[in-house]
């Protein structure tokens, strides 16, 4: 079987290197993409000597839109997948919005066309349940992030004729580097580690959406049923 690599856009973020093992523990080879260099070669080391796969190294700014379709092209062998993992919860409104939607959707829209025209791919972007209802505690990252669903519920539609599965993941809590100041329910918290079993489990098998937790399906359901005149009045 010819060599199998999967993209991955974020790469230093927590979840993503759990993906990237995971596939990499499975002969994938891995394009690391991201802004710390030096941390991202530290990985592709790792992958290395671990898995004993192939992995690439390059610099990505969600925020560098011009740049995407220079990286996305730089990265040879040409990807049979493409991991979206980059996202942030700091930083002010252009920041937020830049990062976890405008920069997500840009390099979406360059590997959707080209996967498009190969006929083959899939696609896994990790988006938030924090976009399935705009909450007073989080509203500016939870709106950018319901803008990145949508925007995967219609490329799903655009890609489903030619054969390309696209797969939003919503961790819920998810136990990484971002939310390491919080304190976290461990019930209702997952791994890296779960989360990367879960899209492995998924990728190629026509799923849609991945709620990594059941629990956290069973939660947003309730929110989105709150009536508007009750739901501005709690403090979530
Ligand atoms: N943790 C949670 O509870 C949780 C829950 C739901 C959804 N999510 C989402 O899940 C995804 C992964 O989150 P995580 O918790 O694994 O994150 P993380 O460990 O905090 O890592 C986030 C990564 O995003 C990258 N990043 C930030 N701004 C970037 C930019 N302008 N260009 C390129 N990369 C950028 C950083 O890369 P560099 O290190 O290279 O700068 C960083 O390593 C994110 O989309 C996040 O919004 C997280």
């Amino acid at each position: 079987m010819s060599e199998r690599w999967l993209a991955v856009f974020g790469a230093n973020s927590d979840m993503a290197v759990a993906c990237a093992r995971r596939f990499a523990c499975e002969g994938w080879s891995i394009h690391l993409a991201s802004r710390d260099l030096a941390a991202l070669e530290r990985e592709s080391a790792n992958l290395t000597v671990r898995f004993g796969v192939n992995t690439a190294v390059h610099y990505f700014d969600a925020r560098e839109y011009a740049d995407h379709e220079t990286c996305y092209r730089s990265m040879q062998p040409e990807p049979r997948g493409v991991l979206v993992a980059f996202g942030t919860m700091s930083g002010d409104v252009p920041e937020l919005i830049a990062v976890n939607f405008t920069g997500a959707v840009n390099v979406l829209e360059i590997v959707a066309a080209d996967f498009e025209k190969r006929g083959t791919g899939f696609i896994v972007g990790i988006s938030s349940v924090a976009g399935d209802r705009g909450r007073q505690s989080n509203y500016l990252y939870g709106s950018a992030k319901a803008g990145f669903t949508a925007y995967l519920s219609g490329l799903r539609q655009r890609l489903y004729p030619h054969g390309i599965d696209v797969l939003t993941v919503k961790p819920g809590f998810t136990a990484t580097k971002m939310t390491a100041d919080l304190d976290l329910p461990v019930a209702m918290t997952a791994t890296p580690a779960e989360v990367a079993d879960a899209v492995w489990r998924s990728v190629g098998k026509r799923r849609h959406v991945l709620y990594v937790k059941a629990i956290w399906r069973l939660i947003m359901l309730g929110i989105i049923h709150v009536p508007e005149c009750i739901f501005k009045r709690l403090r979530l």
